[in-house]
């Protein structure tokens, strides 16, 4: 600590032991009693904020045990958590603890993993992180890539990527308007939101987007697919890329990636997959043919936050050419001295992507991959996906629920009372119970499950990218269903 020198912000080395062993003590406590604890503590907003009370920002500081006790308590007594073993919600993994103590380590060490020069060992870890992922997912090598904070932010560094790529002019200098015609893209009926952020933000406007249909599985219909191609060309238009899905977010299906990769190699267009859910599933042997086509994507969306259990935030773009990044992304502003090392040009993650100072996020993925390995993942990911499989049985079989879809490890299903009269409003009448029946079960606090409509019915959706949920777990899941089932269709008519 530098002499003379008193700061309301340093914390002493005795400080910081015995708060910091106090903190790691509540935190194993609270995992190791977490499925004790209601799933969430469905409070209003209004009563959090009468917690928190609304006095403003205090002129002189606090002890640092006082806010780290308040911190604790506040945010085991009132979270929401997606590490209980019945939390089957949206898809939010359990956190792996280790990704905790990641998180510390490197929240201290703090490299800045923009630059190679800021961040020596962070930058080559990361990388090995990138490489890694890949190998997990069967990919050959050559792959390169770059660790995001999820999701959108994996899809939309590939989407600029390939825009720029394939966009039939300059569009790095001279801007979309240098295109004469107007640009196309191909994506199913059950894509992720993120594409509609990404036309807003990159400047091609919601209608670039051809919705393809999807068929009797939910996964893109590809003679639409073709169809909607070239009457695209004839009309004067030019598609630039299609975006396959491996596991969309509300039943989990697969496109037939193949099939899209053939489309793309005709037409020239750039093959980009959302896998931010379901691609880790590729690392199991057995769904390898699932997955073929994977090698002839330009870019892959991937998200450790999702099934490989990291902590959040943790995303992954991988492009088979990682030039195709850096082309896009790369500049060189006269104040930074990051180019050059002793061995040629540096590797500079804020070439590779949207940010330029960047978190360590990749040291709690690398330290998980490790920890639990490739088999440690094959075996949680099917143990998931078997759950999954049970949830969507125990539905089939119970006469009050009707089983809807299973894919990877999302099931669908709703409530039907036994003594439901077929009519014409039926199921509006299904719709608005099962709806009602998600809102209670949301904020009961027993069970944390989503909703997904699906060929028009309203669904509750089990996604299990969780390594606590147990059998037991969807038994006593469904027991619950069932038992707010009957009292809530007691209450809507
Ligand atoms: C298929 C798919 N793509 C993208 C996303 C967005 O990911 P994130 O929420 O991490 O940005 C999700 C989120 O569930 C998803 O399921």
């Amino acid at each position: 600590m530098a002499e003379g020198r008193q700061t309301p912000i340093e914390i002493s080395k005795e400080d910081f032991r015995k708060i910091g062993y106090q903190l790691i003590d509540s935190i194993s406590e609270f995992i190791s009693t977490i499925e004790n604890r209601p799933v969430t503590s469905g409070e209003s907003p209004k009563h959090l904020q009468q917690i928190l009370g609304s006095t403003s920002l205090p002129d002189k500081g606090r002890p640092v045990v006082e806010i780290i006790s308040q911190a604790t308590d506040l945010l085991f007594k009132h979270s929401l958590f997606n590490g209980h073993p019945k939390f089957l919600g949206y898809i939010t993994s359990s956190p792996a603890p280790i990704g905790a103590l990641a998180d510390l380590l490197a929240a201290s060490v703090n490299p800045n993993v923009g630059a190679q020069i800021l961040s020596p060992i962070a930058t080559e870890i990361e990388k090995q992180t990138v490489q890694w992922l890949s190998e997990f997912i069967g990919l050959p090598s050559g792959y390169g890539g770059i660790l995001v904070s999820g999701g959108n932010m994996a899809n939309f560094t590939a989407f600029i990527a390939g825009l720029k790529t394939k966009a039939p002019a300059n569009i790095k200098e001279d801007g979309l308007s240098s295109v004469r015609e107007k640009l196309v893209l191909y994506c199913s009926k059950t894509t992720h939101t993120w594409i509609e952020k990404a036309v807003v933000l990159f400047g091609l406007g919601s209608r670039a987007i051809r919705w393809i249909d999807t068929d009797s599985s939910n996964r893109m219909d590809i003679m639409v697919l073709e169809q909607a191609i070239k009457n695209d060309l004839t009309d004067g238009l030019k598609p630039i890329m299609v975006i396959g899905t491996a596991g969309d977010v509300s039943t989990g299906a697969v496109d037939d990636l193949s099939a899209i990769a053939s489309v793309c190699k005709s037409y020239d267009l750039w093959f980009h997959i959302d896998g931010a859910y379901g691609i880790p599933a590729a690392v199991i042997p057995e769904l390898k043919g699932m997955f073929e086509g994977l090698h002839d994507a330009d870019s892959i969306a991937l998200d450790p936050h999702k099934w490989l259990y990291s902590p959040l935030e943790a995303g992954c773009t991988l492009v088979k050419e990682p030039g195709h990044l850096s082309d896009t992304y790369s500049s060189h502003p006269a104040y930074y001295n990051f180019s050059q090392n002793e061995e040629g040009s540096s590797l500079n993650y804020y070439e590779y992507g949207f940010q330029n100072s960047r978190g360590f996020r990749a040291l709690k993925v690398w330290m998980t991959l490790q920890q639990v390995g490739r088999s440690g993942y094959i075996d949680m990911i099917s143990e998931d996906i078997e759950l999954s499989k049970l949830l969507f049985k125990r539905a089939n079989d119970h006469p009050e629920l009707e089983a809807v879809t299973q894919n990877l490890s999302i099931a669908t299903l709703r409530y039907v009372p036994l003594d439901l009269k077929d009519g014409a409003d039926k199921e509006v009448y299904l719709n608005k119970l099962n709806e009602s029946l998600l809102n209670d079960l949301q904020k009961g606090g027993e069970v944390f499950i989503s909703n997904a409509i699906v060929n028009g019915k309203y669904c509750l959706r089990g996604c299990i990218v969780n390594f606590r949920t147990t059998k037991n777990d969807i038994d006593e899941i469904v027991q619950i269903i069932v038992r707010e089932g009957r009292r809530i269709s007691k209450t809507i008519h």
